[in-house]
């Protein structure tokens, strides 16, 4: 039996995955937990390297996570980060997301835990698919 995951849950996993955060350059802290429709949450943080551009943001870290456990379908996403203000995913994200999934359900949360919803399609308008 598949037991439903509930937002709070889900932002409670972002947070956890927040606490992993490999950031020592930003020290910007994300946290991602991504939903697959099986029930399973998979966890990801953002990733720092000294050689800057090799950093990968905490959706994708999640979404990396989920697909190399073979789970391909996603519902839901909780995004969690260190600020105050709601930061939104960067391009790279949300096309990577939308290709596996342009009615994904979008969970901001700020560190002080204010929530924003949103649909993935609704910040990536026009995306590129082959
Ligand atoms: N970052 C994410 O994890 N997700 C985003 O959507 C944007 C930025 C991370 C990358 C880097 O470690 C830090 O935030 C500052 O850019």
């Amino acid at each position: 039996m598949i037991t439903k995951v509930t937002d709070k849950q889900l932002i409670a996993s972002a947070f956890k995955a927040l606490k992993n955060s490999h950031s020592p350059h930003s020290k910007f802290k994300v946290g991602s937990a991504l939903l697959g429709k099986s029930g399973k949450v998979y966890l990801g943080t953002n990733v720092e390297f000294d050689a800057y551009s090799l950093t990968v943001c905490a959706e994708r870290s999640s979404l990396f996570n989920a697909l190399s456990n073979g789970e391909k379908e996603f519902t839901k996403i909780a995004i969690a980060t260190s600020s105050s203000r709601f930061k939104f995913p960067c391009g790279l994200c949300r096309q990577a997301l939308v290709e596996f999934n342009p009615d994904l359900e979008v969970i901001l949360v700020t560190r002080d835990k204010k929530i924003k919803h949103f649909i993935l399609k609704e910040i990536i308008p026009n995306y590129f698919k082959l």
